[in-house]
């Protein structure tokens, strides 16, 4: 539709209409019958509110959305169709590794075609917009969301968001214009803005307390690269930032988001958020609420009655201006343009596509591998692969015969279509031995999570024995441990972020009686693995690997895959060392272990180092990395101006191996204290047994800056140390200086 029509559109609507575009509710209330008669519900709405509402979330399937959007819009007074959003994080029907895994591929390539096979999946059951990705920079391995995002470093992030975003979509064009209207492809909305991802002590919803500088140096960047990408919309998060509600926040919506990233798209609260600014304390009434969060610029309130029962009278009393009201009611009629959706309201939804696509070979093949290359190899004492022939394994723990190997919000995703490890080996027709060896946990409080009963746990002595029996007849043990899926995701913080003790208990017996384990960590976060990584000869962290996860578990086991992953989160010591990222600075009383001196930054009683840092993992084959060489040690300022670090990379093994080259830099001397090392790029290099391939990185100026003591950003002249290697803890080292 034409723009001039659009806004003719929106002058022939009342002020409850152009209030119902701004209101997004379940998509439950339409299922069923097709259309919400009733006259009240649980969130409170109406049925006058809801057969006006603009948009609905969390439904999906061709037929159910076609017959709801049809319905709708014959009753809509201008026939305006809804707009169809969900959480389509980590694949669709087809379930995708989390995205914390898909960062530990370091190959945003490869997220790009996640997203696209997800999108496809997603438009032909009737979606419109998926709210991910979720760009949220995450150092604290407590909170429960950490899966949700590609890790703690920003420039990792980056690619990440953008990959996902134009995945989604499809790449903006030069003028930077986005045809949303293509078959297969969905609109992208990134979340949570902003710095939703550094909740205080982790807990979930918490308030987030950053200094200016740290916002706007690591935690905005990934966000403005989804803007830059051309994302549809931004939601908005449930933390306070400087004590300010983001549904609220002026300043972050107008002077940020606006004002300086240039997003023009819609911007959507998060599920419940402009009431909780009643809970927030910065708002008395939900009327209030809505002029905050109107004012601020959010234009659609998901799933609260804030806008709904209160923007008609607002205008009304003139207390807020009809334009304000105009101009997000015309941003979400211009999304609806944008998706094509007046021209042909159910999009790409097609019943017969949808069979077609879902779980089709090609996205489980994608879901495969993708699996496989997400793992990643912490340790391994020569167990690993393990022998085809000749060798009795057993397969011993909880995760063996689990299919809930999906993370958090897989909306389609079922445990019928998945293959657990246990499916994977029989399909191959391996000759192991099972056991279950233990529940999930038998703490009280996890239980009430994973749905395990006291009467599971009447059954874990039994288990347990079983699973020691198995052990001790076998050549070799696999252990499948780690946290059950509903551990992790929205709402799933925990103050101890260990294995629990009776999985741990599993491990204590079955190393008594079988020296040869490979523990197999399935999990949706950085755990404390000490006693772990200390008994087991090999770790394997596999993540939620989504819907073909036991078969990329046997492929990489057994030696068809070589693991490539890299830590996109630093695995901690222990609990008490985090929030923990290889991004620290560098302090007054800097310290090195085995240092004396008691008066220096260090604990007592751990290391400062974590248990394993970010960028690392490990090969089934071996790499040698040169030296670090640049080619000059000057870099001087002026447009097009770069130096080149350049190594040599081997592969020194027996079997076809990829190495992950990172480059990392530290500003050595700056107007404030700089971070002792930052990654500014990462190839990941193929290399067949004995070849060898130089990488080179171009260094220039613009990856330099930072925001100074004057708050401007921009470089300083100086010194600056190169690191390149395969992990943050890299020593290959060499320096050169930026000068003018
Ligand atoms: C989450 C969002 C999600 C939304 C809609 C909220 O609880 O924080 O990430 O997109 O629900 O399902």
């Amino acid at each position: 539709m034409e723009q001039e029509k659009l806004i003719q559109l929106l002058a022939d609507m009342t002020l409850e209409e152009k209030a119902g575009q701004l209101l997004q509710v379940a998509g439950s209330y339409f299922e069923d019958e097709g259309f919400v008669t009733g006259p009240e519900n649980k969130a409170g709405f109406t049925a006058e509110e809801l057969k006006l509402a603009g948009s609905l979330l969390g439904s999906a399937g061709a037929k159910k959305l076609m017959d709801i959007q049809k319905k709708y819009m014959e009753q809509h007074p201008h026939h305006i169709p809804l707009l169809f959003m969900a959480d389509i994080i980590n694949g669709c029907r087809t379930v995708f590794p989390i995205p914390l895994a898909q960062g530990c591929t370091f190959d945003p390539a490869l997220s790009e075609r996640l997203a696209q096979a997800a999108a496809a999946e997603a438009a032909a059951c009737g979606i419109h917009l998926t709210f991910s990705p979720m760009a949220d920079l995450v150092q604290d391995a407590r909170w429960g969301r950490v899966m949700e995002s590609t890790g703690e470093d920003v420039f990792l992030n980056r690619q990440f968001v953008r990959a996902m975003v134009e995945g989604y979509q499809g790449k903006a064009d030069e003028e930077g214009r986005v045809d949303l209207s293509g078959k297969g492809k969905i609109a992208a909305c990134v979340k949570h803005f902003a710095a939703y991802g550094a909740p205080v002590a982790g807990r979930d919803y918490n308030a987030v307390e950053l200094s200016e500088r740290t916002l706007l140096d690591d935690y905005l960047p990934a966000y403005r690269e989804a803007v830059d990408a051309k994302a549809a919309v931004v939601m908005t998060s449930f933390n306070t930032l400087d004590r300010v509600p983001s549904s609220g926040n002026r300043k972050l919506l107008q002077e940020i988001l606006r004002a300086k990233m240039g997003f023009e798209g819609v911007v959507i609260s998060d599920w419940g958020a402009i009431r909780e600014m009643l809970s927030h304390g910065i708002a008395q009434s939900e009327r209030e609420a809505a002029k905050l969060a109107l004012e601020a610029g959010v234009d659609i309130d998901m799933m609260t009655t804030c806008y709904c029962r209160n923007l008609v009278c607002l205008v009304r009393d003139g207390e807020i201006e009809e334009s304000l009201l105009d101009r997000a009611v015309l941003r979400v009629l211009e999304l609806k343009n944008a998706l094509g959706l007046f021209e042909d309201p159910f999009k790409d939804a097609d019943e017969s596509k949808e069979r077609e696509l879902f779980l089709c070979e090609e996205h489980r093949a994608l879901a495969r591998s993708s699996a496989a290359e997400s793992f990643v190899l912490l340790k391994n004492e020569g167990m690993l692969p393990l022998h085809r022939k000749g060798q009795r394994v057993a397969f011993i723990g909880p995760q063996v015969e689990n299919r809930s190997i999906f993370g958090a919000w897989s909306i389609l995703g079922r445990q019928e279509d998945t293959v657990s490890i246990a499916d994977a080996l029989k399909k191959e027709g391996l000759d192991v031995i099972f056991a279950r060896g233990s529940l999930f946990t038998e703490d009280e409080r996890l239980m009430a999570v994973s749905g395990e009963t006291r009467q599971d746990r009447a059954r874990s002595g039994k288990m347990l024995e079983e699973a020691v029996l198995a052990a001790g007849g076998a050549d070799a043990v696999v252990l499948a441990l780690g946290e059950h899926r509903m551990y992790s995701g929205e709402a799933a913080s925990r103050a101890q972020i260990t294995v629990p003790s009776c999985q741990l208990e599993l491990l204590r017996r079955v190393c008594e009686v079988n020296p040869n384990v490979a523990v197999v960590l399935f999990t949706g976060r950085p755990l404390d693995i000490r006693e772990i990584s200390d008994r087991a000869k090999a770790v394997l962290v596999v993540w939620q690997p989504g819907t073909e996860g036991g078969s990329a578990v046997v492929d990489v086991l057994y030696g068809r895959e070589n693991p490539s992953g890299k830590l996109a989160m630093s695995f901690p010591w222990c609990t008490g060392q985090v929030p923990i990222s290889y991004h620290e600075f560098s302090t007054g009383r800097p310290y090195e272990e085995g240092m004396q001196d008691r008066y220096l930054s260090r604990y007592l009683d751990i290391p400062n180092r974590p248990l394993y840092p970010f960028g690392f993992g490990l090969s089934y084959t071996s790499f040698e990395i040169s030296d670090v060489a640049l080619s000059s040690d000057v870099l001087r300022r002026g447009r097009n101006a770069a130096i080149y670090a350049g190594v040599r990379v081997k592969n020194t093994g027996k079997i076809p191996g990829s190495e992950v080259v990172q480059l990392y830099i530290q500003d050595l001397c700056a107007s404030v204290a700089r971070p002792k090392r930052e990654l500014k790029g990462f190839i990941r290099v193929p290399l067949m047994p004995g070849e060898e391939r130089n990488v080179e990185f171009a260094i220039d100026e613009s990856m330099l800056r930072f925001t100074g003591i004057d708050m401007k950003f921009a470089s300083e002249d100086g010194r600056f140390a190169v690191f390149v290697g395969s992990s943050s803890e890299t020593m290959n080292r060499a320096e050169f200086e930026l000068m003018s």
